[in-house]
């Protein structure tokens, strides 16, 4: 049996709230946490099938043009030049992964053949050393070579921003750059192909598995039921690997054509080159204040790159039109079709880089005013989305300012430069957090067996952050068993089809439609004890309805299996949907040296339901430190001459470590979100992330007078 919901209205019941086991929402540990320090979590490049053969990539030494004679790679086994490889890597893979796509070279790096050895050291020797003879053309890499294009869906305006900026008492008018930056998970991108006849099983890095499946089936050109992926454990993707990239296409051609399995796994080198970017943004801000402090005019207009041949816009001002209330509103963004690297979706893609930049105009502005800037954003929330008028499904961002200010103690601040201690000058900031919530479809199979465990199934990816244990723990609530008896299998074609991890999603959507084949299992035990489902208690094995109670194992024969089937609905549109927060920092600039500290940091957010305390925080504390990267550290730097990403490894791509980021606070705001399912719970990996870093700049302003708007503040910028 398979239980259907599409969300179409309100969810208002607490039956969550009122179940008996009490696990859901509990700070358990990670199930998979002991596997992946102790190495027996087996990664995409960890299998070892017999036989099997290594393939590196080879990549383009040009920016643009064709490949017109590749020479030969002595002490390999074969030289594989597919254009399926070459068009799927040129397009990088966004969401949807591409049809069609050209054959030729794009960008510097852009994988173009493989070749093929007995070991992996033979391939990359072979690889380094082979000959490459190119028809290169001259193309633009530098995102203001080019004149930009305007994205028609992109755009939106109403009113006239530059009468409002006329009228205004108090102004803002600046421009904000932000670098290319990379994904940077731990896992490099990895796949192992192998073909039984006309099946292949492929392993890999990949986040959303079912439309990866459609995309792979694509590349290949096979039936999708002759396709089956494995990605049980992935070690981050941060949106890397919401699609198919090159390694997993190349692995499959190569694996055909040689008749055994072949492994290509990328150097961190050429995840930098391969894998996609978030672009570089310029953000033009403007706003208008009226003399009451209320924003009368927004304005944001942003620019971002990608290659001609890719259809991803980073969704920079996505949430400009509705965190802030303005008459008169704007929100441009241009795409300059340039050929550096393929940028995608990146930690956040959108708010990550586009709330960071808004929060700290309006801290500017907040300064320029001569008002409090938790004040100023107070004054400026609108009661329902600017424009579409329709209601938020839910709204806290008022409480997660006023709480965050307690908690933190921002009425201690001080005005700027007016903290001193020794050569440390100390500064406080904070900022809004927002970011949009969606669902994606997803399916899910449990299976409750007579010996009382319970067996959840669905080709939901867990990336790190915590599926095997969030869906065991909602599938012990629903069933009434303690959160050890429920077994998780994740991350195979074979199961039921699930969103995938991304776009913060992954847990709302899989959790929803888990949720779902346990209320269905719960009303076949129902059945059978002759009640309605909703007078049914299930807690620690033993099924109760008025007087009666009896074991589950009295109540099963064999098993009972269901399936769950969540679909987004009406509310999607009905309702803006959104998660809030508040950023907090407190920073220490150094007067000699410009090198900045963070002290203190802390965030306040709001998520609908919090599925497991601990494994949200911790996506809180990744976020957070994420935003410290922002504003301090990652760059990712192109050669001017031919677009190259000149820093790729984490040597050079620097992402905060330990002796960054201090003892990070996090509080989550009690919320239920009716217009979200069942579950009430919303997205949360990414909200930690948005606005983060303007909390960093915003103090450090605060601390030395220093502005910056051209990211990361590095020292040079502060001095
Ligand atoms: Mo995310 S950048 O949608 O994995």
């Amino acid at each position: 049996m398979t239980r259907h919901l599409r969300v179409d209205g309100p969810n208002h019941d607490d039956r969550l709230d009122l179940m008996a086991q009490g696990v859901l929402g509990q700070p358990l540990n990670r199930l998979e946490g002991p596997l992946k320090v102790t190495g027996r979590a087996t990664y995409a490049a960890e299998a070892r099938p017999r036989n099997m053969a290594y393939g590196v990539l080879v990549q383009a030494t040009v920016p643009a043009g064709k490949v017109l004679e590749i020479g030969d790679a002595p002490g390999a086994l074969a030289v594989i030049q597919d254009k399926r490889m070459v068009r799927y890597a040129a397009q990088g893979m966004d969401e949807k992964g591409p049809t069609s796509g050209p054959d030729r070279i794009e960008y510097m790096g852009q994988s173009i053949a493989l070749v093929v050895a007995e070991s992996f050291e033979a391939a990359r020797h072979a690889a380094q050393n082979i000959a490459v003879r190119y028809k290169s053309e001259d193309v633009p890499v530098l995102p203001d070579a080019v004149a930009p294009e305007l994205p028609p869906k992109k755009q939106s305006a109403v009113g006239d921003v530059d009468k409002a900026m006329r009228d205004a008492a108090v102004t803002l008018d600046q421009v904000w750059h932000t670098p290319s930056q990379m994904s940077a998970a731990m896992e490099p991108h990895a796949a192992i192909a192998e073909w039984d006849g006309d099946q292949v099983t492929i392993r890999a890095a990949l986040q959303m598995l079912s439309s990866n499946r459609k995309q792979m089936a694509d590349a290949l050109g096979i039936k999708e039921k002759n396709l089956r992926l494995l990605a049980p454990y992935v070690g981050g993707g941060f949106g890397s690997k919401l699609g198919i990239n090159a390694e997993a296409v190349a692995a499959a051609i190569a694996a055909k054509q040689l008749g055994r399995p072949v492994m290509v796994a990328m150097t961190r080198q050429q995840v930098f080159d391969l894998a996609h970017r978030r672009s570089e943004t310029r953000q033009r801000i403007r706003l208008a204040l009226d003399g009451d402090g209320r924003l009368t005019g927004i304005g944001h207009d942003v620019l971002v790159s990608n290659l001609p041949s890719s259809e991803f816009t980073e969704p920079v001002a996505q949430a400009t039109p509705f965190t802030y209330q303005a008459a008169q509103r704007q929100v441009v963004h241009a795409v300059a079709r340039i050929h550096r690297g393929c940028a995608g979706s990146v930690r956040a893609p959108g708010e990550a880089v586009g709330v960071t930049v808004f929060e700290c105009a309006m801290d500017e502005l907040a300064e320029a005013a001569g008002i409090d800037p938790v004040e100023l954003r107070l004054r400026n929330i609108p009661d329902v989305e600017p424009t579409t008028e329709r209601p938020f499904s839910s709204h806290m961002l008022a409480e997660a300012l006023q709480e965050g200010a307690r908690l933190f103690g921002w009425s201690g601040r001080k005005s700027v430069g007016q903290r001193v201690e020794g050569e440390w000058m100390i500064g406080m900031g904070m900022a809004a957090a927002v970011r949009v919530n969606m669902l994606i479809e997803s399916r899910a199979r449990v299976t409750l067996l007579q010996d009382g465990h319970a067996i959840v199934e669905t080709d939901m990816t867990d990336i790190g952050t915590g599926t095997y244990t969030i869906l065991g723990q909602l599938a012990a609530e629903m069933l009434g068993l303690p959160a050890e008896r429920v077994e998780v299998r994740l991350g195979d074609t074979d199961f039921p089809p699930a969103s995938g991890s991304g776009g913060s999603f992954g847990a709302a959507s899989s959790g929803n439609s888990v949720y779902l084949a346990c209320e269905e299992i719960r009303s076949q035990i129902a059945t059978v004890m002759g009640c309605n489902e909703a007078d049914l208690t299930l807690q620690d094995g033993v099924a109760r309805a008025g007087n009666v109670s009896r074991p589950l194992s009295e109540l099963i024969t064999g098993q009972v299996t269901a399936d769950g089937h969540l679909q987004p609905g009406k509310t999607e549109k009905s309702h803006r949907q959104a998660t809030w927060g508040s950023h907090w920092a407190e920073v220490a600039v150094n007067r000699w040296t410009g090198e900045v500290r963070v002290r203190r940091m802390m965030g306040v957010f709001a998520c609908g339901r919090v599925l497991n305390e601990k494994t949200a925080r911790s996506q809180c504390l990744g976020g957070m430190s994420f935003g410290i990267g922002i504003a301090l550290t990652e760059a990712m730097e192109h050669d001017p001459r031919d677009g190259h990403a000149v820093s790729r490894d984490l040597a050079e791509y620097h992402v905060p470590t330990h002796a960054d980021v201090p003892a990070l606070e996090v509080h989550f705001l009690p919320e239920r979100d009716a217009y979200v399912g069942p579950l009430q719970a919303k997205g949360l990996g990414e909200l930690g992330i948005c606005g983060a870093g303007a909390a960093v700049l915003n103090a450090i302003h605060n601390a030395c007078g220093v502005r910056v708007r051209d990211l990361p503040a590095t020292p040079d910028k502060i001095i």
